[in-house]
């Protein structure tokens, strides 16, 4: 059983997709995490985040590994186990960039589908109920006002021990909200028979109830 979770940064996705997985016993596939392993690489290689060809050839040598321990998923680029250095607003300003090149979202797909034939799994993404897992059992589009969005991330980046005005972080969400809303690929869109949650106004709890609602109708 494939549970697709979509919408836009600092909605909350990644907290409420770990949480109903957890409650249900199913992977948790944070799809963010592969464009942030590639954004790591980027970086890294020191290329350009634009330059599309050089990304292609640096995909051509690298290899990206995704692996569960209890529920939790862990991103090994390389070899090297990357996850906990893939949240910062230099990798996710990055990923953003990285993840409008076809070459990486054709490269990332196949890696995000194997998954889906290890078990039952709950994904979280911008295009999985969409592109990746289609015909998904079930699908959630989470969405919430730009504000809210940038205080729970601001949150999340002081709890990392980030330093930051909340100004810029709205700024930033703000500016990967266009992009990740208007680029030409697989852009971020609800798809047609997702459900969708205004999450403005309701916490995790809240949020995960209503769908574990949802799952134990369809189940
Ligand atoms: O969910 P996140 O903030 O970790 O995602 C990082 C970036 O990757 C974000 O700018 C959008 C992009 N992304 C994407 O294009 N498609 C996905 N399925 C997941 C993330």
């Amino acid at each position: 059983m494939i549970i697709t979770i979509d919408g836009p940064a600092g909605v909350g996705k990644s907290t409420v997709a770990k949480l109903l997985a957890a409650r249900l016993g199913f992977l948790y596939l944070d799809t963010g995490a592969l464009y942030r392993a590639v954004a790591w690489k980027v970086l890294k290689a020191g290329i350009s985040p634009t330059d599309q060809e050089r990304i292609k050839t640096l995909l051509g040598t690298t290899s990206l590994e995704i692996q569960f321990h209890n529920s939790a998923m862990r991103v090994l680029i390389d070899g090297r186990d990357v996850t906990s250095e893939l949240r910062t607003p230099e990798v996710s300003a990055t990923a953003s960039h990285v993840s409008a090149i076809p070459a990486v979202r054709e490269w990332l797909l196949p890696i995000q589908r194997q998954v889906g034939e290890r078990g039952s799994v709950v994904a979280e993404g911008r295009d999985i109920g969409t592109t990746i897992f289609p015909t998904a059992t079930l699908k959630f589009f989470l969405d919430a006002d730009a504000r809210v969005r940038a205080e729970r991330r601001h949150r999340e980046l002081v709890a990392a021990g980030h330093v930051g005005a909340i100004e810029t972080t709205y700024r930033d969400l703000s500016r990967r909200d266009t992009q990740d809303r208007t680029r030409s690929i697989a852009p971020l869109v609800p798809a047609a028979d997702a459900r969708s949650i205004d999450t403005s106004n309701l916490d995790v709890e809240q949020v995960v109830e209503q769908m574990l609602a949802v799952v134990s109708a369809v189940l």
